[in-house]
C-alpha cells in the first residue's frame, strides 16, 4: 500500500529536480529539435505534465494542448507529429512553466485524498518524468552539438585531470539458477515498471564480467586498429549502418582528441568510460577485444548483488568518470553510462501491461530494440534499480550508452 505523503514528497523532488536541469536553457534554446527522436526541453517539461493532466487529474488547463504534448499514446487519442515538435512555439516557455506550477497545486492538494490507483498512477508520474530528465539532458547535448557554436549547457570543472587508470580485472561467477525480474506479488518490492515483471528463474552458465566500463583510451585503440573499417567485426546491419552513416568514431568525438558534452568541447578523458557508442559499436568493439557483452539476466546476477551507487545526476559531473579502485569487485555497475546487453527487448515470462492506455507505456515496444542496464552520469539515483530495463534500437547513440565486455568461463 502506498503512502500518500511519500508518494507527495517524491512528486515534489522530481518536479523541482526537473525544474532545475531546465533553468540554464533560455526559451529559444529549450525549442530546438535537432533531430526527430530528440525532442525540445520545453516539450519535455509540457509532456511530463500533460502524463499527470492525461492520467491522474483528468482535468485540463488547455484541452488543445493535449495532442501536442500526448508522445505515443494512441488510448490518448490524435498526436502531433513526433518529428515536428520544433515547430510548437506556442504555449511558450513561460506559458509551460505556469502550467506545471498550476499541475503541481492540483497534484499535491489531490493526493492526501487520493484511491490506491491514483497513487499508483502519480508515482508512475515521477517515474516517468525521471525518465524525461535524462532524455532532456541527452537531447539538449544533441541540440547544442548541432550548432558550430558548441555552446556548453552549463560550466562545470572537469575532473579529468586527476583521474587514473584502474586496470580491468575479470570477475567470475559460478553456473547458477538464479532469480531475474521484479515480483509483483511481492510485499515490499518497491517501485518497478511493468517490463520488469514477473520474476523469473532463469540458468546462467558460468560466465566472466569486466570489473569496470571500456575506457575512451581502450575504446580509441579499437578506432586506431580500423575497428570501423574490418567488416568482420560487425553484425551485418551494424556494418551496414557505419557504411550509411561514415561512422568513424562515438558520436561527439572530434578529431582533436576532444569530445562534445554537456561541458562543452572537452579533452577526452582517456580513463573515463566511453559513451555515445551505438549496440552496434558495443558489439564490434566487444568481438575486437577477443569478448562479448553480457545477457540482461547475466549483467542482472551480478546487479542484484551491489548497491545502487555511482556516478549519478545527483553528483552534477554531466559526464562519465574514471572507474574508482575497485576492490576486487565490479564498479560502474550504476551510472556513468548505461550498458548495452546481448539481449533483445522482449517480454519476460507472465509479463502483463498495464491496465488502459498505460498499458501502451513499454509493451507495444518489445520489438526491434536491445536492452541496456545500470543507468548513467544524466540518471537520477533513485529511479535506478537491479531489475531496470533500458532499451533503444540498436543504433541509437546520443543516449549515454557504453561497453563492459562479458566472456564464457
Ligand atoms: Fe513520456
Amino acid at each position: 500500500m502506498l503512502d500518500a505523503t511519500e508518494v507527495a514528497k517524491r512528486y515534489a523532488r522530481v518536479r523541482a529536480r526537473t525544474e532545475a536541469l531546465a533553468a540554464p536553457l533560455s526559451a529559444e534554446d529549450a525549442m530546438v529539435q535537432s533531430m526527430p527522436d530528440a525532442s525540445p526541453a520545453k516539450w519535455h517539461l509540457a509532456h511530463t505534465t500533460w502524463f499527470f493532466e492525461e492520467f491522474l487529474l483528468r482535468r485540463w488547463q488547455d484541452a488543445r494542448w493535449r495532442p501536442l504534448f500526448n508522445s505515443y499514446y494512441e488510448a490518448a487519442g490524435p498526436r502531433h507529429v513526433r518529428a515536428g515538435r520544433g515547430v510548437l512555439s506556442r504555449p511558450g516557455l513561460e506559458e509551460v512553466r505556469a502550467w506545471r506550477a498550476a499541475v503541481d497545486d492540483r497534484v499535491l492538494s489531490m493526493l492526501p485524498r487520493a484511491e490506491p490507483r491514483q497513487l499508483e498512477v502519480a508515482l508512475l508520474g515521477t517515474h516517468h518524468e525521471e525518465q524525461h530528465q535524462e532524455l532532456l539532458l541527452t537531447d539538449v547535448q544533441h541540440a547544442f552539438w548541432s550548432s558550430e557554436l558548441r555552446p556548453a549547457y552549463r560550466d562545470v570543472a572537469s575532473r579529468a585531470s586527476d583521474s587514473a587508470t584502474t586496470p580491468m580485472r575479470w570477475v567470475a561467477f559460478e553456473e547458477a539458477i538464479v532469480g531475474i525480474g521484479h515480483d509483483r506479488a511481492a510485499a515490499d518490492r518497491g517501485f518497478a515498471f511493468d517490463n520488469e515483471a514477473q520474476r523469473h528463474r532463469v540458468l546462467v552458465g558460468a560466465f566472466q564480467l569486466a570489473s569496470r566500463l571500456v575506457t575512451n583510451a581502450e575504446y580509441d585503440a579499437f578506432v586506431a586498429d580500423g575497428g570501423y573499417e574490418r567488416p568482420d567485426l560487425w553484425l551485418s546491419d551494424g556494418w551496414t549502418t557505419v557504411q550509411q552513416h561514415g561512422w568513424r568514431a562515438p558520436l561527439y568525438w572530434e578529431a582533436d582528441g576532444a569530445a562534445f558534452g554537456l561541458r562543452g568541447l572537452q579533452p577526452r578523458d582517456p580513463n573515463a568510460p566511453v559513451a555515445h557508442v551505438s549496440h552496434y559499436e558495443a558489439d564490434a568493439y566487444a568481438r575486437w577485444a577477443g569478448a562479448r557483452l553480457a545477457t540482461e539476466a547475466e549483467w542482472e546476477r551480478a546487479a542484484s548483488e551491489q548497491r545502487v551507487q555511482g556516478n549519478f545526476i545527483d553528483g552534477d559531473l554531466l559526464a562519465t568518470a574514471a572507474a574508482p579502485p575497485d576492490g576486487g569487485g565490479l564498479t560502474q555497475l550504476f551510472g556513468d553510462a548505461w550498458e548495452w546487453t546481448a539481449s533483445a527487448y522482449v517480454p519476460y515470462p507472465a509479463f502483463r501491461a498495464l491496465d488502459g492506455a498505460l498499458g501502451e507505456y513499454n509493451g507495444k515496444f518489445m520489438s526491434g530494440q536491445m536492452v541496456l542496464r545500470g543507468g548513467s552520469c544524466f540518471s537520477p539515483r533513485d529511479h535506478l534499480r537491479a531489475t531496470y530495463r533500458n532499451f533503444f534500437p540498436p543504433h541509437a547513440r546520443w543516449q549515454m550508452s557504453g561497453i563492459r565486455l562479458a566472456r564464457d568461463a
